[in-house]
Formats: structure tokens, C-alpha cells, sequence
């Protein structure tokens, strides 16, 4: 959503109304903070109402216990934008939670927008739906969707009355849309005592034509747990995929070179015989980077007999990896690496390698070491062992 300049008010408002229980669902937090992915529900719906296009006032209701906590979520969502965020504490009803927030509406505003936090995944376009059909016709709008089931009239014992004809019903969704000024006279006119199940009735019982606009299947309400895992399929397999890799590197140590480990030189240390310098850490990290992104391992990408690699830094391999692994479309999440070595003594040098590792791959890189009490190669002193692993998201 753009930033509306300080001297044009938005003609747009968006009421978004958080402030159930969430019985149903059952989990003892009010429903628009229970987590979904790991973020707020209420969260997930404020992505989709800043991205739609037109600068609007975002009016969040809350339940007074979760008023904090929805500025927090509204502050993270809106950003720059979130001069165009009010919060404000809803009622028992969900009527009554509409009417709060319609109380906090600039009277600058030409249309407003009702819509439940519960549809946390209605996409932006169903809105620039509603808000264009709105100023088009100057009626109440709602997003609706055509009834796939039969639909049956029944006793509250469960014997059938008879079926209803499919092709007037509509599944009824939100954000519902109304021109401000006309829906506030309907709200002031409502006869007490009367209730009504959604905002678009009040607009109707007021004598104001209500139609229709397609709506979304992602609009769906989350009201049961079954409805909170199929919004947790949609918001994973529509996120980023997460891949990891394995690398491990062996080599044995050659007093005539100098030692090169992680990317560092060390002095007074035996070195590592190899093509390269033998840095077995930044190779297991190659292996495991290159694993991870499906390219293979780092004799097959970056061959012994190339002259560009011959006693190349350590370095040199992890830059020109992270180059394959991002024109695969991944970026590194982190690097952890355990080097199993009688020498070097590893622990004074340790931030320095992890330092300069998160440097070259722009993501953390941890290393721990460890030596084998004697036993083994690594034990006997005849050379380093480094196993690596990798996390990567597209
Ligand atoms: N709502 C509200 N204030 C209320 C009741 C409901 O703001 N007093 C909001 C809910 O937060 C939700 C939307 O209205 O975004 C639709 O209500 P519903 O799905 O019934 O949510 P809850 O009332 O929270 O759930 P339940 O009925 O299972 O308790
Ligand atoms: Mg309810």
C-alpha cells in the first residue's frame, strides 16, 4: 500500500475486526493471535490489506487484553505506513466490535471496508475488487462464492425437510464494502433488539441495494482447527523451500606447507598436503553448501587438474560456490561446522574463523572442534577431519 502524502486523507478505510474469542477454535488465545507458520493470524490478513494498492486508514480491533500486541503486529506489517494504523478495543458482539472501529473512521473517507481478521488469507485483489464496485455503484458489496454442496432444510432432529435451489445461494465473504456515509446512517438506524449476521444486512434493512463480486477460496474463515491446518498447508507450500546439505573433508598434515583452516593462517602449526591449500573447513562447507543446493560436490564443480584452483585459498572455493548455489536461486541460511583435529588448538582462534566465514557467506557460520581422545587418525595426529552443514532457502 502506498504512503498517503500528509495533505491528501485517505479515501479509503479498512476495518479489520480481531476481537473474538475464538471459542471454536479452542486454543484459550483470542483467535487472530494464534499462530499460524509462526506468526499471528492477525498478522497474515494485515500482509494482505497494506498490499492492496489504495492508501487506506487500517482501523485493527482488538480485545482490550491483546490491545498491545496488535500495534506491535499492525507497526511490523504497516512499516512506513503505519501513521495509516489505528488500533482500538472491541465489544461482546461482533456488531459491536464493527461499530467501534466505524466510530474511529476518518469522516474523510468515501468507503469503508468490514473484514474479519479470521480471513487471514483473503488476497489484496479481493479488496480492489469490492472498493471498485463500491464507488462504481454506490451499493453494499460482498465478496461471495457459488454453493458447490446440495444444501438441505432440515429438522433440529435431522429429518430432512427438502432441498434448496443451489443457484441463488452464495457463500458470503469479507471485506465486505459500503460508502461510509450511507453505512453509518444504516448502523444509527438499527432498530435494537434486531440482529443481523453479517454488515451487509444492516446495509439492506436500511433499503440500500447490496450485490455481489467474486470472491476468493483463500477467504475462507478459520473457525476450527481443521480450517487453522488448512491455512498452515497454504501459508507453508506457498512459503520459501528449505534444503540442507552434508559435507565432510579429510587431509593429512604436511609439515613442509603452512596450516590454512578456516580461511585463517595459522603460524607455527603444521599444514594440510592437497591440490589446494587444503583447508578441510571452507571444503566442507563447499560440500555441504554445493549438497544442499543439488549441484553436486566440489571435485565434481571445481576439478584437481584446473589450474585456477591449484593452491587456492580456501576462500576462493566458498566465494565461487556461493556464486553456484545463488544461480540455482538459493540463499544460505547458516553454516555449522565441526572440525575433529588434535591441532590447532582451536579455541582461541574460533570467533575469528566464525567471523571471517559469516563475512564471505553473509550468513552465520558456527564452528565447534572437538579432538577424538587418542583414537582414530585424527588421533594419531595424522591429519584434520571438518564435517559441515548447510541450511538453504530458495
Ligand atoms: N469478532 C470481533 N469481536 C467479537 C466477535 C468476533 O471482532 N466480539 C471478529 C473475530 O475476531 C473474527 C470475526 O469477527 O475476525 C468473525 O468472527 P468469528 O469467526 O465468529 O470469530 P470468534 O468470535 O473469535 O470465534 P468463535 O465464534 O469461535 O468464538
Ligand atoms: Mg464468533
Amino acid at each position: 500500500m502506498s504512503v498517503p502524502a500528509a495533505a491528501e486523507a485517505p479515501r479509503l478505510a479498512i476495518i479489520v475486526v480481531a476481537a473474538g474469542s475464538g471459542t471454536r477454535l479452542g486454543l484459550g488465545v483470542p483467535k487472530a493471535f494464534v499462530p499460524l507458520a509462526g506468526r499471528p493470524l492477525l498478522e497474515h490478513a494485515l500482509e494482505r490489506v497494506f498490499d492492496q494498492p489504495e492508501p487506506a486508514q487500517v482501523v485493527v480491533v482488538a480485545p482490550a487484553s491483546h490491545r498491545a500486541e496488535a500495534v506491535a503486529i499492525g507497526r511490523r506489517v504497516a512499516g512506513i505506513a503505519a501513521d495509516a494504523l489505528t488500533v482500538v478495543v472491541g465489544g461482546d458482539s461482533r456488531a459491536a466490535s464493527v461499530s467501534a472501529g466505524l466510530a474511529a473512521v476518518a469522516d474523510t473517507a468515501d468507503v469503508v471496508l468490514i473484514h474479519d481478521a479470521a480471513r487471514a488469507l483473503t488476497p489484496a485483489e479481493v479488496f480492489t475488487r469490492v472498493v471498485q464496485r463500491v464507488r462504481a455503484d454506490r451499493a453494499g458489496v460482498i465478496p461471495a462464492l457459488a454453493v458447490v454442496d446440495t444444501i438441505a432444510r432440515r429438522t433440529p432432529e435431522g429429518a430432512v425437510l427438502g432441498q434448496v435451489d443451489r443457484s441463488e445461494l452464495a457463500a458470503v465473504q469479507t471485506p465486505q464494502g459500503f460508502p461510509l456515509a450511507a453505512y453509518r446512517a444504516a448502523v444509527a438506524a438499527i432498530v435494537p433488539g434486531v440482529e443481523h449476521t453479517d454488515d451487509a444486512s444492516v446495509f439492506a434493512a436500511a433499503g440500500h441495494p447490496v450485490v455481489t463480486v467474486e470472491g476468493d477460496d483463500r477467504a475462507f474463515k478459520v473457525t476450527t482447527p481443521w480450517d487453522l491446518r488448512r491455512a498452515e498447508q497454504l501459508v507453508r507450500g506457498a512459503g520459501p523451500a528449505l534444503r540442507t546439505g552434508i559435507g565432510i573433508d579429510v587431509h593429512a598434515y604436511d609439515d613442509a606447507r603452512p596450516l590454512w583452516l578456516g580461511g585463517l593462517y595459522w603460524p607455527d602449526e603444521p599444514g594440510l598436503a592437497g591440490h589446494s591449500d587444503g583447508d578441510a573447513i571452507s571444503h566442507a562447507i563447499c560440500d555441504a553448501l554445493l549438497s544442499a543446493a543439488g549441484l553436486g560436490d566440489i571435485g565434481s564443480r571445481f576439478g584437481v587438474d584446473d589450474p585456477r584452483f591449484a593452491d587456492a585459498r580456501g576462500e576462493v572455493f566458498l566465494t565461487a560456490t556461493l556464486e553456484l548455489v545463488r544461480d540455482a536461486g538459493f540463499e544460505v541460511v547458516n553454516v555449522a561446522v565441526q572440525v575433529v583435529a588434535k591441532r590447532p588448538r582451536f579455541a582461541a582462534r574460533r570467533h575469528e574463523v566464525e567471523a571471517l566465514l559469516t563475512r564471505l557467506l553473509g550468513a552465520p557460520v558456527s564452528v565447534a572442534a572437538t579432538t577424538t581422545d587418542g583414537l582414530g587418525f585424527t588421533g594419531r595426529a595424522e591429519g584434520v577431519a571438518a564435517v559441515a552443514t548447510a541450511l538453504l532457502h530458495s
